[in-house]
């Protein structure tokens, strides 16, 4: 059951869409409404475990730790930073009483939760505006149906969204395109799309291809997709200003950007250098600013990445100079420097304006939305362009963004603890409705290497969003380039190997408001400390290696069948209770749950090659559901599943 009661005059953040009772009574917390904030506390027991939150950091037990709900473009992805890209103020106690709460507002919050041995739940709203949706059901994984329910339908990818990506930020001519998709198809190691960061673009434009490396991009896309290749570019929040120019100009005319404080646009510095935001918090505004995907369209571009959109100002017109120094001024200047940046964030956010029906909107007091509306104004625009599905997957979300596109977490680094974070993040962001979800597979920010990069390629094999993603200044970071591609190509065939149980996992979790990707205990109670181990649909557990070296302990909480993935499948029976798993970097081993069949493909390395006339079945199950659609029509329903 989930009942909705109502503080102040709350704007709608359009997170859930089901029509919802309103109640008075608030359970399990205390509220206290001071002058600009309401609180809410709540006891907890020496043993409940506390779900939710989605893209924080921390663990998926929530317990010890304080965390802000603000969007913040940031690569520190360590245990003190209590703010990353997205806001999923939605927390789970499962203890003697088991409930959720969702706090609804885009404004920031705060969540000290037992932090500091406090023994409670202390949530800070910074406002009096807000919506508290309350969810009681007789468990976790209950509860979390019950609120994807009441977000509503989960946004659907095509097939080839699923395949294995690729993507640099740095990629700048046909040529740095050509030589990846040369590279994967000389070492048969599996391709589907690659991402296009910043540098196709004329000047960091939005909407803009640097004509002179791209004089037909058209062309080129067209070709690449004749080998089965598509091209993913990136799009940036902030649109650059540049008199003459279409876009800027259509956008100026419409009064489509985000005004300042004078009743100007608002002028922020990003990676184009002055740019306007639109002010997706207006219909019109998100209207005009889905049409211009049309630029991508036309030329036939299916996939985007949604990026910035936080928003990241490196500066603006009240806080001049760039606020990105260099390595050794920051240096210098330390802390002191860090905090001033933080300080002029902040007056950047006060300092602009958003229209919402009709009235006039401080940015800071609704941040936290910004990013989703951003997602909702590109998938709009992209249901109106094209006539079938397509890939979006944003960096910044609010919860409800699940139903118009993915995400993707963010500017990771090339070490292992991130690789265990993105473990947690899949089970954190899942309970928050977001199934089309990854990481940066090796991670974005320092130098990966071989070991790590194959054990997070065997991890992200299993995730919805599979893309190898690094930054500008890294080592190359391709599947080729590590020598002995033959592991790389065993490890990321076994994606392809899967897809029929990944998409029809997905298909079935998206239509019918489930979970794609669950922690351990929504299955198998007594399992919550057990944070290294996934379930993953309805028939998989895997135990990722998220150490250097090839020996782990894995807990199988019942009899299960262990499959073991060298570039063949080999299964044995394995044995409830603790096992020493022993696997080489170039072999993936996971698990099949009792009474369940995992469909298995054929070898392929590019989804033209998709299909499911002859698919093995493993496992001791004796029917698997399998949804099976064209991969790109919107005709997707439940009555594509049929019994195997
Ligand atoms: C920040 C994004 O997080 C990263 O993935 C991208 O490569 C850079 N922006 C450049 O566009």
């Amino acid at each position: 059951m989930i009942t909705k009661t109502i503080f102040g005059s709350p704007m709608d953040t359009g997170a859930i869409t089901a029509e919802i009772p309103v109640v008075q009574d608030i359970l399990y917390y205390n509220v206290s409404v001071q002058e600009k904030e309401i609180v809410f506390t709540c006891p907890l027991g020496t043993d409940d475990i506390v779900y939710g939150l989605g893209e924080t950091m921390g663990r998926v037990n929530k317990r010890g730790g304080r965390y802000i709900s603000f969007n913040t473009d940031t690569a520190e992805h360590e245990e003190s930073n209590p703010s990353l890209y997205a806001s999923h103020n939605f927390l789970l106690v499962d203890g003697k009483e088991k409930f959720g709460v969702f706090f609804d507002t885009p404004a920031k919050v705060t969540f000290e939760i037992d932090y500091k041995n406090s023994g409670e739940i202390r949530v800070i709203c910074h406002t009096r505006d807000l919506k508290l949706y309350q969810i009681q059901e007789n468990s976790p994984y209950a509860i979390v149906r019950t609120l994807l329910k009441a977000i509503g339908p989960c946004y659907l990818p095509p097939l080839w969204a699923f395949g294995y990506g690729q993507s640099r930020f740095g990629y700048k001519t046909p040529k740095d395109f050509t030589d990846v998709v040369k590279g994967h198809a000389e070492n048969r190691i599996p391709l589907d799309y690659i991402c296009m960061d910043i540098d196709y673009m004329d000047g960091y434009r939005d909407f803009s291809v640097n004509e002179e490396n791209f004089p037909d991009l058209k062309g080129f896309v067209q070709d690449l997709k004749d080998q089965g290749i598509r091209l993913v570019p990136i799009v940036d929040a902030g649109v650059k200003i540049q008199p003459g120019e279409a876009v800027y100009e259509s956008g100026i005319k419409g009064g489509h950007f985000c005004r300042n404080k004078e009743g100007g646009f608002f002028q922020a510095g990003v990676w184009p250098g002055m740019t306007h935001f639109p002010d997706f918090f207006d219909e019109n505004a998100r209207e005009w600013f889905g049409n211009q995907y049309q630029f991508y369209t036309n030329r036939g571009i299916e996939g985007f990445w949604n990026d910035m959109n936080e928003p990241a100002i490196f500066y603006s017109e009240y806080t001049k100079g760039p606020r990105k120094l260099g390595f050794f001024l920051d240096m210098i200047l330390g802390e002191k420097r860090k905090e001033k940046k933080k300080q002029d964030l902040i007056r950047d956010y006060q300092s602009f304006f958003h229209n919402v029906e009709g009235k006039r909107v401080r940015h800071y007091d609704v941040h936290n939305l910004f990013g989703a509306l951003m997602t909702r104004a590109s998938s709009e625009g992209l249901q109106r362009l094209l006539d079938h599905r397509f890939l979006l997957f944003s960096r910044s979300s609010y919860i409800g963004a699940s139903r118009y596109g993915g995400i993707w977490t963010g500017d990771n680094t090339s070490k292992w603890e991130h690789l265990m974070l993105n473990v947690r993040h899949m089970a954190s962001v899942n309970l928050c409705g977001f199934l089309f979800s990854g990481a940066d597979t090796g991670g974005f920010m320092g130098n990966s290497n071989r070991e790590l990069l194959l054990r997070w390629l065997a991890f992200s094999a299993f995730t919805p969003l599979m893309r190898n993603h690094t930054g500008c200044f890294t080592k190359n970071q391709e599947a080729y380039q590590f020598g002995d591609t033959a592991a790389f190509r065993k490890v990321i065939s076994l994606r392809y190997r899967l897809l029929p149980y990944i998409y029809s996992e997905y298909m079935k979790a998206a239509l019918t408001s489930d979970m794609y990707i669950k922690p351990l205990a929504f299955e198998y109670p007594g399992c919550e400390a057990i944070e290294d181990q996934l379930l993953v649909g309805g028939s998989i557990m895997i135990a990722p290696f998220v150490k250097e070296g090839t020996s782990r302990t894995v807990y199988l909480p019942e009899d299960m069948t262990m499959v073991r993935y060298d570039g063949e499948f080999h299964c044995t029976p394995a044995k409830k209770g603790k096992i020493t798993l022993e696997a080489g970097y170039d072999e993936v081993v996971f698990f099949i749950r009792k009474g369940k069949l995992l469909p298995i493909g054929p070898e392929i390395t590019n989804i033209r090659d998709y299909n499911v006339e002859n698919l093995t079945l493993l496992g001791d199950g004796d029917s698997y559901a399998l949804y099976t659609d064209d991969g790109l029509t919107r005709d997707c329903t439940m009555e594509n599943v049929r019994y195997l």
